[in-house]
C-alpha cells in the first residue's frame, strides 16, 4: 500500500475531482482518505514505483506535488505543542520530536552537506489554533539540529513565509516548485518535507515529484504563436485531457483548437492530437506551435490541424478518436453585468451550437469514450446563467459522467462546510477574479 499527499491547485475541488479520476482510469485501487483546502491524502493498494509517481505529477493539471507520507500524528499532538494563543504543551513538542527523521529519510548523514525545506499546508487558511509559522521555524531548526548531531557537515534549510501569491491574505508557508528545483532539493541527500495538517491529523510526507514551473513557463512564453486572450492554461488543458480519460498513444481531438494549447499539452503526453478551428489565423498559429513544440522536444509529433466548422466534424475526421477535450467559444466578454435577457439568449445561442458539436463528436468518439469541455457561467444582476447540462445531454448521444465518484470518497463525513464534497455534482465552476463571464467544467460520456 502506498499512501501518498498530493499538493493541490488552487481550484481544489477540482484538482480532486482530476485526481480520483485519473486513478480510478489508471486502475489503481484508491481512495481519498483525507483533503484540506491545499492538499489530498489518497491511499493507493499498490506499491507505486517513482515513474508511475512522476507519470501522475505531468498528467494532472491540478497538482503542484506529489510526496510519499512517512509520519503522522494525531491532530491534538501539534495543537498544544505549536498552539496559536496558549503556551507550547511539554509533552506533546517532545512527541513531536520523537519523529524518526534519520531512519525515513536520512539513514546516512555523516559527512555529507544536506538542504531541505520543511513546506507547511495549513487546512484552509490561517485561521486553525495552530502557529503554523512557529511550527514550521521550530521543526527546521529541529531537523537542522539533529542532522548536525549526527554528524552532517552541513545542514542548510530553506524557508518561504510570506502571504500567498495567488491569493493575497492567505499565508503561505511553502516552497514554490521553483525555488525546490533551483536549490536541488529533490536530490538525495537534500530533502523537501510536506507538513500537511488536516482537521484531525498532521501528515509528514516527503516529496517525490513538484510540477515543472520553469519549463512550461518557458512553453508558453516562447511558443511563436500566443494569443493571451483566448488561450486556455496548460494547466486546465491537462486536466480536461485527464478528465477526458486521455492516455498516451491516444488520438485526442480538440474542435476549438484555438492556438493549440490543449494540443500541445496532449502531444507533451505522448497523445496524437486532432484540432479543428473555424478560424484560418488560429490554425496556422496552432500548426506553428505544434512545429516548433516538435523541434523543441527533439521528436516527430503525430497531429493534424484543419479548418472547419466544429458542426461539420464527423465530414472532416474520418478517423476514430478516443478523447475529445476543448474550451470552445463561451460568448462575449463583458465589461459591465449584462441584463438577464440578454444573458439567457447567448446562452441558448451557445447551447445550440455545443449540442450540434456534440451529436458530431458522438460520430466519430470511441464507444465509451468521454468528452471533457468547459461552459461559460454568465453572471446578471439576478443570479447566475449557465448552459444546463440536461440540455447537452439531451439527443446528443451522451450521458453525464460524474467525476467525483463517491466510491472512492473515504474522507470524514463532519468535515469543516467549506470542504465539503457533493459527489453527485454535475459540475465543477472554474472561476476567474473579476470576470463577468465564469467558467465551469463538465464531463459527459458516450
Ligand atoms: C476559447 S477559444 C479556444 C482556445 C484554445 N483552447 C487555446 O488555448 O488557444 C475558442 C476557439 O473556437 C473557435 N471557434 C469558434 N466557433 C467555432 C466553430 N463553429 N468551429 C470551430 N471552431 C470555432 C474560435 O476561433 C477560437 O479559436
Amino acid at each position: 500500500m502506498t499512501k501518498l499527499a498530493f499538493v493541490l491547485g488552487s481550484n481544489w475541488l477540482l484538482s480532486i475531482a482530476e485526481l480520483l479520476v485519473y486513478i480510478q482510469d489508471r486502475g489503481f485501487e484508491g481512495n481519498l482518505v483525507d483533503h484540506t483546502r491545499n492538499a489530498a491524502i489518497v491511499e493507493i493498494k499498490q506499491k507505486l514505483d517513482n515513474d508511475q509517481i512522476v507519470d501522475m505529477q505531468s498528467a494532472l493539471g491540478g497538482c503542484y506535488k506529489i510526496g510519499k507520507v512517512i509520519w503522522e500524528y494525531e491532530i491534538d499532538i501539534p495543537l498544544r505543542a505549536y498552539p496559536a494563543k496558549k503556551t507550547a504543551h511539554k509533552e506533546s513538542l517532545a512527541e513531536i520530536r520523537k519523529c524518526p527523521w534519520l531512519k525515513i529519510i536520512w539513514p546516512r548523514v555523516k559527512g555529507k552537506k544536506i538542504k531541505f525545506g520543511i513546506s507547511t499546508y495549513p487546512i484552509i487558511d490561517g485561521s486553525f489554533p495552530v502557529n503554523f509559522r512557529r511550527f514550521s521555524r521550530a521543526m527546521s531548526d529541529e531537523v537542522k539540529k539533529l542532522l548536525l548531531e549526527n554528524g552532517a557537515r552541513r545542514a542548510d534549510y530553506y524557508i518561504y513565509d510570506e502571504p500567498d501569491r495567488r491569493v493575497k491574505g492567505r499565508l503561505n508557508i511553502a516552497l514554490w516548485p521553483k525555488s525546490i528545483a533551483r536549490n536541488s532539493l529533490l536530490t538525495p541527500p537534500n530533502a523537501e518535507i510536506l507538513a500537511i495538517f488536516s482537521e484531525t491529523r498532521l501528515y509528514f510526507a516527503r516529496t517525490s515529484v513538484v510540477y515543472d514551473s520553469m519549463l512550461q513557463q518557458y512553453r508558453d512564453e516562447s511558443r511563436p504563436f500566443i494569443s493571451a486572450e483566448i488561450s486556455t492554461s496548460p494547466k486546465i488543458c491537462r486536466t480536461l485531457l485527464t478528465l477526458a480519460g486521455a492516455r498516451p498513444g491516444d488520438t485526442v481531438l480538440d474542435p476549438f483548437c484555438g492556438t493549440g494549447t490543449l494540443l500541445m499539452e496532449a502531444a507533451i503526453l505522448g497523445m496524437k492530437c486532432i484540432g479543428v478551428d473555424i478560424d484560418g489565423n488560429q490554425v496556422q498559429g496552432a500548426r506553428s506551435n505544434m512545429k516548433w513544440l516538435a523541434n523543441d522536444l527533439g521528436e516527430k509529433l503525430e497531429y493534424n490541424i484543419l479548418i472547419g466548422d466544429a458542426k461539420g466534424l464527423s465530414s472532416l475526421i474520418k478517423k476514430r478518436v478516443d478523447a475529445v477535450a476543448f474550451e470552445p467559444i463561451l460568448g462575449p466578454i463583458y465589461k459591465k453585468t449584462p441584463p438577464q435577457e440578454e444573458a439567457e439568449e447567448i446562452i441558448n445561442e451557445l447551447t445550440a451550437l455545443y449540442c450540434s458539436v456534440l451529436k458530431q463528436i458522438s460520430k466519430i468518439l470511441r464507444p465509451e469514450g468521454r468528452v471533457a469541455m468547459t461552459i461559460p457561467v454568465i453572471r446578471t444582476d439576478s443570479g447566475d446563467i449557465s448552459v444546463k447540462f440536461s440540455d447537452l445531454t439531451r439527443d446528443t448521444g451522451f450521458t453525464l459522467y460524474r467525476m467525483l465518484s463517491s466510491d472512492s470518497i473515504k474522507s470524514r463525513k463532519e468535515i469543516d462546510p467549506r470542504l465539503k464534497i457533493r459527489p453527485e455534482r454535475e459540475l465543477i465552476p472554474e472561476r476567474k477574479r473579476g470576470q463577468l463571464v465564469q467558467r465551469a467544467l463538465i464531463v459527459l460520456e458516450k
